[in-house]
């Protein structure tokens, strides 16, 4: 399996609230069938992305998200072998990055390197740092939930 980490910028086309409504239900679809997990993040018009699953699966997901006119400038900060998923327990957990969470990402890396993709920073750091948002991701916020 693998994990691969990717920053967006959303375009004009994007709709903010009623897209990203759009893009948890049908990742919470997809997902679920091929077995893929990850977390989205958005922020002022920024969308940073972990997916994890079996490696054909994560490139065929990647390829049709790369196509996807809701964003551009697709970047890819790391394409990993992994032994082990970090959100096992979401198709795509969901986290509209708050300043706080941006306190907590400076405190470990620097949020303008992490989104500007520089070359020297530590892929493992980076896991590190999304496993804390997976800690402060509400209940309230998995998409499972919010549907009943
Ligand atoms: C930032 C972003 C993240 C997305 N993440 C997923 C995802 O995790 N799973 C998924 O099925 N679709 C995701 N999508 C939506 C896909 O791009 C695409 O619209 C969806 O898979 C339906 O494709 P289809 O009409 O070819 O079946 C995402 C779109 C965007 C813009």
């Amino acid at each position: 399996m693998k994990q691969l980490f990717y920053v967006s910028n959303t375009s004009l086309s994007f709709r903010g609230k009623e897209d990203i409504e759009d893009i948890l239900s049908k990742a919470d679809s997809y997902n679920n069938q091929t077995g893929i997990s990850g977390i989205l993040l958005y922020h002022s018009g920024l969308f940073l992305q972990l997916l994890e699953g079996e490696s054909a699966d994560v490139d065929h997901l990647y390829s049709k998200i790369f196509k996807d006119p809701r964003h551009s400038n697709l970047t890819v900060l790391f394409d990993i072998a992994a032994t082990q998923r970090i959100f096992t327990k979401w198709g795509m957990a969901y986290r509209d990055v708050n300043e706080l969470d941006i306190k907590m990402v400076n405190q470990m890396l620097s949020w303008t390197r992490l989104i500007q993709g520089s070359k020297d920073i530590d892929n493992a750091l980076i896991l590190k740092m999304l496993e804390q948002f997976k800690e402060r991701i509400s209940i309230d916020q998995l998409p499972n939930l919010a549907k009943e």
